[in-house]
């Protein structure tokens, strides 16, 4: 029995772990790994490999960046000719990221069924590439395994059939918990002087925040007027980089901050020790809503909507949006100690990739079911 898992870009790696450590306990499955290059900065990618136990992949694909178009349509290509040579009797995708998108609909049209982890999440805002990304691998997948019920209400929504809906829970704590220890032992704080100290983690990388430059001058301030109240460490995503080098206003706002400091990305241990150790996180990043929340972390989200509730109703996310008074002020309120306590989502259990793994097989046994 041939699977073929899709990873490509740096969430994918933490989402698919599980669920391919999983399948390869089973003698019958021959699970092949298939990168396509979408990030491949060491610290992007091959860390993860590393400090995550995943072997190397089967295939890389070397698609790298471009434009939406030039990404995808490379995307298509290079999985399309991997999918032809290898044959799998099913393609297992993660998220919503464009490898996700390009791997749902080459396997489609070869009439391969898609297995999709993580489905069912829905910001309803159709300007995030992402959601688009969701909404058409979802409508694709013969398999959709949802981390939430939410997830499975947006999926009835949609007029999905009900017997392709699973809800395995969340494979991305399944990876947090395996690694939480290793993160015990990191000594990233020490070598940043942060052992015991209060701080701040940001991460910020969506177009909506970074991509024109008056949103990313606001989102700069606003990081500034934090670090009055406590240092702020920022690992700076690759397309923030970018941004930065481009535009010298923000750059020049930067060396007027008190305590911002800007870091490269960091590896899986050492972000999951900077996160459970932090004051409050401030992000636009999807799974790290999920990670603050499963670490009762305070979590305020720089985005106007999310496509994870579950974090608002149960977990520690606030939503603030981008105005740099509302971000200070949410800030000074996790500082009076007035932060969301939240409580762990069900499922989120560490035991997702073994259900997903699970039903995956399962399909493949059975295929007319
Ligand atoms: C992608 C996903 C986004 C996800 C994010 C996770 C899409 C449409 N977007 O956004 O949903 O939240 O990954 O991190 O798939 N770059 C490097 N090195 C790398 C990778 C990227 O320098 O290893 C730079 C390049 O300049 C590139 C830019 O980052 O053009 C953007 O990369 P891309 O993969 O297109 O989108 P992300 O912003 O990373
Ligand atoms: N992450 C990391 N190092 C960093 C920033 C993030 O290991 O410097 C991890 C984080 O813990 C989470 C994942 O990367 O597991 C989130 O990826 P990202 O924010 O790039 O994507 P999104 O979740 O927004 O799609």
């Amino acid at each position: 029995m041939k699977i073929a898992l899709v990873v490509g870009a740096r969430p994918n790696f933490m989402k698919v772990a599980p669920v391919l450590t999983a399948l390869r306990k089973d003698r019958g499955v021959d699970a092949l790994l298939i990168h396509t290059g979408q990030h491949y900065d060491d610290n992007m990618s091959d860390v993860f490999f590393r400090e995550l136990g995943l072997p190397d992949p089967d295939a890389h694909l070397g698609v790298g960046s471009g434009s939406h178009a030039q990404q995808t349509a490379r995307l298509l290509c290079e999985i399309e000719t991997m999918l032809l040579r290898e044959r799998p009797e099913l393609v297992v995708v993660a998220g919503d990221v464009n490898s996700t998108l390009a791997a749902a609909l080459v396997a489609t049209k070869m009439l391969i069924p898609v297995a999709h982890i993580e489905a069912g999440l829905r910001s309803h805002d159709w300007t995030m590439p992402e959601e688009v990304n969701r909404v058409l691998t979802d409508r694709m997948s013969r398999l959709l395994f949802t981390p939430s019920r939410d997830a499975d209400a947006n999926l009835l929504k949609e007029g999905i059939d009900p017997r392709r809906i699973h809800f395995t829970g969340n494979a991305m704590i399944d990876t947090l918990n395996a690694l939480l220890p290793a993160a015990r032992g990191s000594r990233v704080r020490e070598r940043l002087g942060l052992a015991g100290a209060k701080y701040a983690l940001v991460t910020a990388h969506r177009p909506s925040n970074v991509d024109e430059a008056g949103s990313l001058r606001e989102l700069i301030d606003a990081l500034a007027q934090v670090s009055t109240r406590l240092p702020v460490i920022f690992p700076v995503h690759p397309r923030t980089r970018a941004r930065l080098a481009a535009d010298d206003r923000s750059r020049e706002e930067l060396t007027h901050a008190r305590d911002l400091r800007l870091i490269e990305p960091v590896g899986y241990v050492d972000f999951l020790s900077l996160m459970s150790s932090a004051t409050v996180v401030l992000t636009d990043s999807g799974g790290i809503q999920e990670e603050t929340t499963a670490l009762g972390v305070p979590c305020l989200t720089l985005r106007e909507n999310t496509e994870r509730p579950i974090t608002i109703e149960r977990g520690t996310n606030v939503l603030v949006g981008s105005d740099p008074k509302r971000i200070v002020s949410e800030v000074d309120a996790v500082l009076r100690g007035d932060a969301k306590r939240g409580s762990l989502p069900e499922l989120w259990d560490g035991h997702a990739g073994d259900r997903i793994a699970r039903a995956v097989v399962e399909l493949c046994r059975t295929p007319g079911e």
